[in-house]
């Protein structure tokens, strides 16, 4: 049986991409790997978790002996890479967990991987390693411009500069040791089961519960949204059909002003709750904006799209529809992921095992 691991499972994008490849391919093993920071929730997982292809392991990938004996344990035929700290403002206040995470723990499960995959005497020349990085090592456009795989990688924020990094010693190990990689650089995602410090899910909970809506500077910054599970298909299809060497951008053409977003969310809120039009938009409070705020990002996804057959599925405002669907249908999710409660479903579920 093929083994995959899959790190940083039990986050946002990962506990997506952990559902499709677990029941997708049922004859293949599935570890999730994840060290469970205040990001990584089993519950994201439940309705997985029972299948007999899916197992999990609580870990640190900072830990490179403990990463070390996983691999020599387990001799995965491929790594879907997605453990990080994933968020720009904390990054911003703690870099180094970030280098720590983003940086080291790349390197080490690149290590780990090469003493495996590599070793002569008994190489595994089928195996893959799959690096999932950010659109944000591009840097920040003016109006005009797109990023393709090409533009010269310029980060900005401590988050960009460790996932910019982590990309660079991906690519180092695939032309210094000839080490089999595929890196995809994606734009924002977003969806069910995100973690309420990004601005939608943030959004969602403080208009459900009447408080201000902060947006950062006059809210003039675009970003790119991406529902979540098309990336989950993008991830799939790269892993599967990708080529070894390549860097794939992935984004869904959907350039989206920060306040022109939020007032739309506002407006599906309003609906939904059956509270007047206009209502929830009274929350917008404009706060001080983030330091080195990147302005614009816009991806051209053209290469995975010509050459893999990519497509994404929704455009924001179907997609946004959902994602407001969701967290209001799981009232439970946000109160155990705001108040921490989830490490208690973590000890009721594993740590008898
Ligand atoms: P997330 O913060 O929701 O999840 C990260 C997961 O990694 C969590 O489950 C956390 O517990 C785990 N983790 C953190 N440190 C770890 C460590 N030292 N050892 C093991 N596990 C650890 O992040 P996300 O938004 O799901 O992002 C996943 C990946 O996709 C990241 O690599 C991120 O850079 C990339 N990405 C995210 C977006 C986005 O919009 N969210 C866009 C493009 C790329
Ligand atoms: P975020 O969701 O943190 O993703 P990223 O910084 O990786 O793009 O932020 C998306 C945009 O929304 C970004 O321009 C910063 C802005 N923002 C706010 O205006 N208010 C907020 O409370 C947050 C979290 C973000």
């Amino acid at each position: 049986m093929k083994k995959i691991l899959i790190t940083g499972g039990a986050g946002f994008i990962g506990s997506h991409v952990v559902r499709r490849f677990v029941t997708r391919y049922p004859d293949c093993a599935i570890y999730n790997l994840d060290k469970l920071t205040y990001a990584g929730n089993l519950e994201n997982l439940h309705d997985v978790e029972q299948c007999s292809n899916y197992h999990f392991v609580k870990g640190d990938i900072q830990d490179f002996d403990f990463i070390s004996s996983l691999f020599e344990k387990h001799r995965f035929d491929g790594v879907v890479h997605l453990a990080a700290e994933s968020h720009v403002d904390r990054s911003i206040s703690n870099p180094l967990e970030f280098v720590m995470t983003n940086v080291v723990g790349t390197v080490n499960l690149l290590n780990a991987a090469r003493k495996l995959w590599l070793n002569p005497e008994s190489p595994m020349p089928q195996a893959r390693f799959y690096h999932i990085s950010t659109d944000e090592v591009y840097g920040s456009l003016g109006s005009e411009g797109i990023f393709t795989e090409t533009t010269k990688y310029d980060p900005h924020s401590p988050y960009s500069a460790s996932k910019a990094s982590s990309d660079h010693f991906v690519r180092a190990y695939h032309d210094t040791y000839g080490f089999p990689v595929v890196i995809s650089n994606c734009s924002n995602n977003y969806g069910s089961f995100h973690f309420p410090e990004k601005l939608i899910p943030l959004a969602i909970h403080n208009i459900k519960n009447k408080k201000p809506i902060p947006v950062y500077g006059k809210g003039e910054n675009i970003r790119d949204w991406l529902f979540v599970e098309d990336h989950a298909s993008a991830i799939d299809l790269i892993f599967h059909k990708g080529k070894n060497g390549e860097t794939y951008n992935i984004g869904g053409n959907n350039e989206w002003k920060n306040i022109d977003l939020i007032r739309l969310l506002c407006r599906i809120m309003d609906r939904k709750l059956g509270r007047k039009e206009g209502e929830s938009e009274q929350l917008i409070t404009f706060v001080k904006d983030r330091a080195g705020h990147d302005l614009r990002y816009a991806i051209d996804s053209s290469k995975l799209q010509n050459e893999l057959g990519w497509k994404p599925s929704l455009r924001l405002e179907e997609g946004l529809e959902k994602t407001v669907e969701w967290y209001l249908g799981n009232e439970a999710w946000l109160e155990h992921v705001t108040s921490g409660q989830y490490q208690k479903y973590y000890d009721a579920q594993y740590t008898q095992r």
